[in-house]
């Protein structure tokens, strides 16, 4: 790791040269070092994922990519470097991720509100504002809502493909209803904004900017009793139906996903008359079941064989299955909204196909 140790040590030079940490006093030196360390290992400080590297055949990164994928990109897209703020202006490069000077400028310092991909825009976020930005995910109820009106709700349709919300879309869920991230069926009501407790409310009072990481020791002061944060739960209900409500939020929501996965497969095979199966690792996802054995295989996720028989309501569904599987954190970051997107969802479903809503609850 030739080049993590040597970009370390100039990050570190330069911000001493910088002044940034002080009169060399080595106890700060330390410190400084150990945060560098913390970037590195994190997810915004590797080099060589998918996220900064995914370009390179082409050489730069597109402008409707860049503001998230280089920090150049970022740093044109808050104005820093003195173009216009809220937009890319050019392409960006490659293989520069998340470094010190994204979100130390003083543009990104100043940012406090950010626009959502349905247009909100939402205010006082502080030093979260940035996290806001890029883990806002690329759509919302309104693109699928675009997409879907004036066809008929369960009639397959050429003109439709998938709907990716994108990946690490913590903020839109967190934001809930306010900036629409999921697909919200008309005449339902939403939880907005997930305030939690005013100590652990915004991105970076749970998790460090650098490493990303969340501490659990904190968290253990008001949830006793738990190991695991997925073991943490305050609500009473057994959303999912299976017979228990003492395991953590998170198994509800992970078995009301399950059970919406299954459903979209039921309705895809009966209604649109095509299998589909999800592939959770091969873009875009929804593939053509061909052999109806309800898994996709590798010769089966292949972009040609991506699922093409959408109607409105399995669209929506989909969506929505996506934005869950899109946000692991869903269960901290809102779990009410969560809960609320995969239980309409199915219940949107139960008017074409077979689903036993009575075991379940809506928060
Ligand atoms: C609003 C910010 C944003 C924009 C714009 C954006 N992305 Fe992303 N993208 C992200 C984030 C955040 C992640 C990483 C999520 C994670 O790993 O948790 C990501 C991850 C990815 C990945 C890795 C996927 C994986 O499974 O690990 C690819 C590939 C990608 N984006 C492609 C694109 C492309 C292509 C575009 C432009 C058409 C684009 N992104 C635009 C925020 C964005
Ligand atoms: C994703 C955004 C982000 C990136 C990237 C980032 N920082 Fe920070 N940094 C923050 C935020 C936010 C704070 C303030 C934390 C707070 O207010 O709770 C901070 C605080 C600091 C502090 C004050 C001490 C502390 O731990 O709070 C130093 C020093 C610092 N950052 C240096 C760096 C260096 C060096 C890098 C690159 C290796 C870096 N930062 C990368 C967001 C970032
Ligand atoms: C300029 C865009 C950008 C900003 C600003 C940003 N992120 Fe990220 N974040 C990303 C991308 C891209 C990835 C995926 C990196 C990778 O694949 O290695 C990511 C990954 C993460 C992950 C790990 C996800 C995983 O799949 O393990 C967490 C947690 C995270 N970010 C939290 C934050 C927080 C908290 C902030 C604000 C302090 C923030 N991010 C600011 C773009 C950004
Ligand atoms: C109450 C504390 C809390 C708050 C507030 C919070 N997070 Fe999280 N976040 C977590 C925890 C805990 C996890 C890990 C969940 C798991 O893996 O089971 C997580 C997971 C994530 C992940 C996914 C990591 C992965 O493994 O893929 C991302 C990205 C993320 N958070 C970003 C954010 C952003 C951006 C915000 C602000 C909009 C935010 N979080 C607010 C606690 C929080
Ligand atoms: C000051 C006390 C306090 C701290 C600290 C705290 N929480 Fe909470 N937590 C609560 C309360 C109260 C609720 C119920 C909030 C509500 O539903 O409006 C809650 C709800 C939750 C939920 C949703 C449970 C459910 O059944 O809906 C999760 C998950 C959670 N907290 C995780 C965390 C994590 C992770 C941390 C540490 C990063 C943390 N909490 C820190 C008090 C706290």
């Amino acid at each position: 790791m030739r080049l993590v140790t040597l970009s370390r040590r100039f990050l570190v030079s330069m911000l001493v040269g910088l002044g940034l940490c002080g009169p060399a006093a080595a106890q700060q030196d330390d410190a400084l070092s150990a945060l560098v360390d913390a970037w590195l290992a994190s997810p915004h400080g590797s080099y060589h994922s998918p996220s900064f590297t995914y370009w390179n055949k082409e050489g730069a990164v597109p402008v409707q990519c860049a503001a998230c994928h280089s920090q150049p990109g970022f740093v044109d897209f808050l104005g820093a470097d003195g173009s216009a703020a809220g937009i890319v202006d050019a392409p960006a490069a490659i293989n520069a991720p998340i470094g010190c000077a994204s979100c130390h400028n003083s543009a990104a310092g100043a940012l406090d509100s950010v626009t959502f991909p349905s247009g909100v825009t939402v205010d006082e976020l502080g030093a979260s504002a940035t996290c806001n930005v890029c883990h806002q995910g690329r759509a919302s109820t309104d693109a699928v809502a675009a997409a879907t009106q004036s066809l008929e709700e369960d009639a397959v349709s050429a003109d439709l493909g998938f709907i990716n919300v994108h990946y690490g879309v913590a903020a839109a869920v967190a934001q809930g209803s306010q900036v629409r991230g999921g697909y919200q069926y008309p005449g339902r009501r939403y939880s907005g904004r997930f305030h939690h407790v005013p100590s652990a409310s915004a991105c970076v009072d749970c998790h460090e900017p650098h490493a990303t990481t969340v501490e659990l020791e904190p968290c253990l002061t008001c949830h006793r009793g738990v190991g695991d944060v997925r073991a943490i739960r305050m609500r009473h209900s057994d959303f999912d139906g299976d017979g228990n409500a003492a395991d953590g939020i998170h198994s509800e929501i992970m078995g009301l996903h399950a059970r919406l996965g299954d459903a979209i497969q039921a309705y895809a095979a009966d209604v649109s008359a095509a299998p589909i199966g999800y592939a959770k690792e091969t873009f875009p996802y929804f593939f053509a079941d061909t052999n109806a054995d309800g898994q996709i295989g590798p010769d089966e996720a292949v972009f040609p064989n991506r699922y093409r028989s959408w109607t409105p309501r399995l669209l929506k569904a989909a969506y929505n299955y996506q934005v869950a599987a899109k946000d692991p954190g869903g269960y901290v970051h809102n779990p009410s909204y969560m809960l609320q997107l995969l239980y309409d969802s199915l219940e949107s479903l139960a008017e074409r196909v077979e689903i036993d809503m009575t075991s379940l609850d809506r928060p």
